[in-house]
């Protein structure tokens, strides 16, 4: 079969770092291009102590050097503010995207400020980008040009959440979702709250009073799930290093059924698997997978509470992002994908 040739912008990063370890092992897209920004001009493996053989070799070009023109397809794995830019130029050299950062995941500018106290340098490819959680978009995202990626966190709570919306069950006014997350979900840049002795044996809330992901939850609930909801949500940083388990604390009509609609939902589904009735999800039994474990457990007919686990670099990013790319390029939605977990 023809290699696609493709490029990763924020190659160094810790989702950047992911995208080289499943691409270089996808049966049909391949390395072309490995962009950085302030490790531009070393060796890939002189940056990044898990990549080797021929990917190793490879020089990291500048931020905004030119694309080769072979490149069909563009990852851009940046800081939001930062990813806008690049995808608007990777747009306009006739290449496809995949962008990880939260710069093309809202609908309209005031949102976005809403959520990023900044300005957006691109707002008018806000309407053509496409939010790919894949399991609920894939017929635009086959035919898209821009997609934007999910966030970890919405993607740890829409997937269990969206199919009781559509299904008119869930008390919209108060949906309590508790998250935790491992600390490379916060990116590889230095920081003093992520030093070993600030994480370590520890555990802690942030980003109150309303984290950025709180919109983008609000957002697609109301997109996919046809319903207005109120997020209360609290995400937490735990001393692991990859993994995000989701608390959905929920009331609503008839939770007897829930376990049920769930299933039907994702029976066809490679990577989303909703547990036998009494069985919760680990963060061991998803992670180094592209897979979102969903368990459920009904407290009375009003109240249940859903646990979703994902890998936040997989499922919550660069699994997702190869997922959608999978399906831009007509290939099989899991190629280079796997649906096992690294366990023990
Ligand atoms: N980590 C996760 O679990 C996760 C999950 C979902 C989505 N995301 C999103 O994915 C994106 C990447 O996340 P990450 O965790 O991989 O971040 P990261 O580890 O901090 O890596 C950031 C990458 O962007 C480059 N970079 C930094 N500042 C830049 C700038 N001003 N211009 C151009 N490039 C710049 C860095 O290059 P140098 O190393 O050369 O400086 C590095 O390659 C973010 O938008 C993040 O929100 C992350």
């Amino acid at each position: 079969m023809m290699k696609i040739p493709v490029a990763i912008l924020g190659a160094t990063g810790y989702t950047g770092a992911e995208l080289i370890r499943l691409i270089d092992a996808h049966p049909v897209f391949e390395l072309a291009h490995l962009g950085a920004h302030s490790q531009a001009g070393k060796l890939a493996g002189d940056v990044l102590p898990g990549c080797a053989g021929a990917v190793a070799e490879m020089k990291l070009a500048e931020a905004d050097a030119v694309l080769p023109e072979s490149v069909a397809l563009v990852f851009t794995a940046l800081p939001h503010g930062a990813a806008a830019t690049s995808v608007k130029k990777a747009l306009d050299a006739g290449k496809k995207v995949v962008d990880l950062s939260a710069d093309f995941r809202h609908q309209s500018h005031a949102t976005y400020r809403a959520a990023y106290q900044a300005e957006h340098p691109h707002p008018e490819l806000f309407s053509e980008a496409v939010y790919g959680l894949t399991e609920f978009a894939r017929d635009k995202i086959a035919s898209a040009r821009l997609v934007a990626n999910p966030g970890c966190y919405p993607t740890s709570t829409l997937l269990p959440l969206l199919p009781l919306l559509q299904a008119g069950l869930v008390d919209c006014s108060a949906v309590i979702i508790d998250s935790k997350s491992g600390a490379s979900g916060a990116g590889r840049s230095a920081s003093v709250d992520l030093l070993y002795c600030e994480l370590n044996e520890s555990v802690k809330a942030y980003g109150l009073p309303r984290h950025r992901h709180a919109w983008e939850m609000e957002e697609w609930a109301l997109g996919f799930g046809g319903e207005s909801i109120h997020v209360r949500f609290v995400p937490h940083i735990l001393p692991m290093n990859r993994g995000m388990l989701s608390t959905l604390h929920l009331s609503g009509e008839n939770t007897a059924s829930w376990h049920a609609i769930l299933q039907e939902r994702y029976a066809d589904e490679a990577f989303v698997r909703v547990l036998p009735a009494g069985r919760l999800p680990s963060v061991a039994g998803v992670a180094g997978s592209n897979r979102c474990d969903i368990g459920l457990a009904v407290l009375d007919d009003h109240e249940a509470v859903l646990v979703s686990c994902i890998d936040n670099l997989l499922k919550g990013a660069s699994g997702q992002a190869i997922q959608n790319a999978n399906v831009m390029f007509d290939l099989d939605e899991g190629s280079g994908l796997c649906v096992h977990a690294l366990w023990p």
